[in-house]
């Protein structure tokens, strides 16, 4: 029977630095994989090295106030930025987790002014309507107004790359066939959050933009009728002195709850 995680290296230091009981194995009734699986399909070892607990918390805070830094930019850079830190990017949203493991999501990327400038033209005709026509009623245009946001979207030329993330509604096999896909969007979601953190992380900055509706980045990209334009994102460095909305971010307790009893 093999495990998911394989018994490793344990430290058994808490986060305090005392030493603390090695901890046991649990013992499953239910081996996964079963023998018959296994036989059927490959698996393969999976082992996560087990820190102390103080490297945890000293790995996770980095990660968090790193994380806190990232910001939406509405201003870029006009200075290019190499195709392969988009590809490194993508490839890190891609290890997302996705309903049955079906990957439902395409990137779309253009640097070619004149595929940027159809496409800052159609969403600010999108976004004219929104802001200046009020498809956007009084309580969404209210959300918005720290923001500050109107039907203007230069930054869709300026910036060097637009990417747009089409969510695949469902699969087209090579053959013609076609697939059922499962979670679309919760699985393109996170591979948009992966793909946002990874940017952030090598010193780019994007903005999550939704000029809905988005349906003219199909035709203007020349994608299949499978795929439906999920967030489009601009990529670049910030403007030099780029200014953003001073936000105050949910506390802990706004946003994580422990329950402690069935109720
Ligand atoms: C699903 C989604 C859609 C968004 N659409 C837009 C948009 O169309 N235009 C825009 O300027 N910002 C858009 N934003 C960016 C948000 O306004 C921004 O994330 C929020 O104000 C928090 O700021 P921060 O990203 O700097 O933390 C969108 C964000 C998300 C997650």
């Amino acid at each position: 029977m093999s495990s998911i995680l394989t018994p490793g290296t344990r430290y058994n230091v808490g986060m305090d630095g005392s030493e603390q009981a090695p901890s046991e194995q649990a013992h499953y009734e239910h081996p996964y994989p079963s023998p018959e699986l296994a036989a059927a399909h490959p698996f393969v070892e999976y082992a996560v090295e087990r820190l102390p607990e103080s490297e945890m918390l000293e790995r996770a805070r980095a990660f968090r106030v790193e994380a806190e830094r990232r910001r939406s930019v509405r201003l870029f850079s006009p200075d290019p930025v190499p195709r392969e830190l988009l590809e490194e990017a993508v490839l890190a949203a891609s290890s997302g987790p996705s309903g049955a493991h079906k990957q439902p999501w395409t990137f779309v990327a253009t640097r070619d002014p004149a595929v940027k400038a159809a496409i800052r033209a159609a969403a600010e005709e999108e976004e004219r309507v929104n802001y200046l026509e009020n498809r956007m009623n009084a309580e969404w245009q209210e959300a918005l107004a720290p923001l500050g946001t109107d039907h203007h979207k230069e930054f869709l030329e300026v910036a060097p790359w637009i990417v747009v993330l089409f969510e695949q509604r469902y699969e087209r096999r090579p053959d013609g066939t076609t697939r059922k896909n499962y979670y679309v969007k919760e699985s393109t979601g996170i591979a948009a959050g992966l793909f946002i953190t990874a940017l952030h992380r090598m010193g780019l900055a994007t903005l999550t933009h939704t000029p809905s509706p988005m349906a003219f980045l199909r035709t203007l990209l020349g994608r299949p009728d499978n795929e439906r334009p999920f967030v489009m994102f601009p990529v670049g460095y910030p403007l030099d002195g780029v200014r953003v909305p001073d936000l105050v971010r949910k506390s802990l307790d706004q946003v994580f709850v422990e329950v402690d009893r069935p109720s």
